[in-house]
């Protein structure tokens, strides 16, 4: 019985280690690993209050609409998604042109002090290469980086900054408010 159990394990430790992510990397792990946070079995925390919210409507080319809300409440990247996720069956926000990303930035700028609030762009590995994509698998087709981001030596989180509307590579670690798109 116990030489069946080691040999059970073992077998399990090989096929778990044969399986282990390649540089591409599981779709769902969006959050790089070692960006990783929160205390396993933290409760989730409640869905935001119509207080600590703000929503935003956008009109969108060929007559589509984006859903935004901002949220005035300090949370990691991945506390933040999930409660974009949880809350409005959204994402993070991608932004795909100026305009949007002007809008966005005043509304948060009117309602916050942070320099700082989440949007949901991750700079992870792919092939080597540290490359910026959205959350929702979006098109990356529009940046309105500060200079000198996003930081190429580490994975990133990508933070707007509602002073100036320029974005910024942050720890994902960091709390701030953010911006969910649903
Ligand atoms: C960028 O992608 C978004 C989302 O698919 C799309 O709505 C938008 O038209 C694209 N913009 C450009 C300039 O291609």
């Amino acid at each position: 019985m116990k030489l069946f159990l080691v040999l059970a394990l073992a077998l399990l430790g090989a096929v778990s280690t044969h399986q282990l992510p390649s540089d591409e990397g599981a779709p769902e792990q969006e959050v790089p690993a070692e960006q990783g946070e929160e205390e396993p079995g933290e409760p989730e925390p409640p869905c935001p209050t119509e207080s600590e919210s703000f929503r935003v409507i956008v009109p969108g080319q060929e007559g589509r609409t984006c859903r935004y809300v901002f949220v005035n409440r300090c949370l990691t990247f991945r506390g933040a998604q999930r409660v974009c996720a949880r809350c409005y069956r959204g994402r993070l926000a991608s932004i795909h042109n100026y305009a949007t990303n002007r809008r966005l930035r005043r509304t948060v700028r009117a309602r916050t002090n942070r320099a700082q609030v989440w949007i949901g762009g991750i700079t992870s590995r792919r092939h080597h290469c540290l490359r910026t994509h959205w959350v929702d698998r979006s098109p990356w087709n529009y940046s309105n980086w500060a200079r000198g981001n996003p930081c190429r030596t580490r994975p990133t989180c990508v933070a707007l900054c509602p002073a100036g509307g320029k974005w910024r590579s942050v720890s994902c670690r960091v709390r701030m408010p953010f911006i969910c798109q649903y």
